[in-house]
């Protein structure tokens, strides 16, 4: 069994990324810069946030966090998107979801210029991407893909099954693993919570990808001998074993299915490194304007 290790990839892409940052800048190019706009103050979204610019630092990116109290209107979000959509410095620019109830989330994600939409929300980056134009990859996705090519995990004519449908893993997952290209050209099933015999499926998959947010879901009984296992969920469960009193697990158990499973992504340190980095390198796009010219 071999271990995906998204941590080491993640870490080769950020030196590839610094590399072609300062070979730009050393010829009077343009600093690449991603704005966040981050509204209330949810530790979670705050952390996310602060990891994102700590790792543009790390690459030599620009960044800016615009930050709204929990009480903002939709109203002054979308002016946000407007000011920083018209801004030239800004490439890219997300919004960090979830928003409170009294914003409408695709109002603003629409706002967005599809240009700057580093993370692949815009329906317009969504449509091109099931139609195989060029088009900002939502993260999560984005990292997958990466972590199949760099591990050189040939998909092409593979059994693939994901577990989970969202919008922003699941469902570019299934289109990009059907794309006429490698990776990609696999044979895909998306299962949910209203599919009949999971067991059944999930075993006959040669690649399983793992979206449901359940924490150890995934069995051994349920993995093929041999499968590739990429587990996309991170979970803070209890622990009496470690210091802080918690521990990171994923969607799969992955002591069990590890035994099983010809390559696997270990949590943490699998798919979440892959995730910070597809952002970069999105950001890094829209600065050289790769996608829309
Ligand atoms: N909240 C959870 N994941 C994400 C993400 O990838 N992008 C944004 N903007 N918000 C998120």
């Amino acid at each position: 069994m071999q271990i995906i290790d998204g941590k080491s990839i993640s870490a080769t892409i950020k030196k590839e990324i610094a590399e072609e940052v300062r070979r730009i800048t050393g010829k009077g190019g343009k600093i690449p810069h991603l704005a966040a706009i981050l509204v209330g103050d949810d530790p979670a979204s705050d952390t996310y946030v602060n990891n994102k610019s700590k790792a543009c630092k790390e690459v030599g990116f620009d960044s800016s966090v615009y930050r709204f109290p929990a009480s903002a209107s939709e109203n002054e979000i979308l002016e946000a998107v407007e000011f920083i959509n018209n801004d030239p410095v800004v490439d890219g620019l997300i919004v960090q979801l979830p928003l409170p109830d009294q914003i409408d989330n695709q109002k603003v994600i629409q706002h967005i210029r599809p240009e700057k939409d580093v993370d692949g929300f815009h329906p317009v980056n969504v449509g091109r991407m099931t139609i195989g134009l060029p088009s900002y990859v939502s993260a999560t996705p984005h990292g997958i893909m990466e972590l199949f090519m760099r591990s050189r995990i040939s998909t092409t004519g593979k059994n693939c099954v994901i577990l989970g449908r969202s919008n922003i893993v699941g469902k570019p997952m299934g289109l990009l693993m059907a794309r006429n290209a490698e990776p990609g050209n696999a044979t895909v099933t998306t299962c949910h919570s209203k599919t009949k015999n999971l067991a059944g499926i999930t075993s006959r998959a040669d690649i399983l990808i793992v979206a449901i947010g359940r924490p150890g879901f995934v069995t051994a009984d349920m993995v093929r001998e041999g499968a590739v296992v990429i587990d996309v969920g991170i979970h803070r469960v209890p622990s009496a074993d470690t210091r802080s009193g918690f521990r990171l697990v994923g969607d799969v158990r992955f002591d069990e299915v590890s035994e099983k499973a010809s390559h696997i992504t270990p949590v943490p340190g699998g798919v979440g490194p892959m995730t910070i980095v597809s952002l970069l390198m999105n950001t890094l796009k829209a600065s050289k304007k790769e996608i829309y010219g």
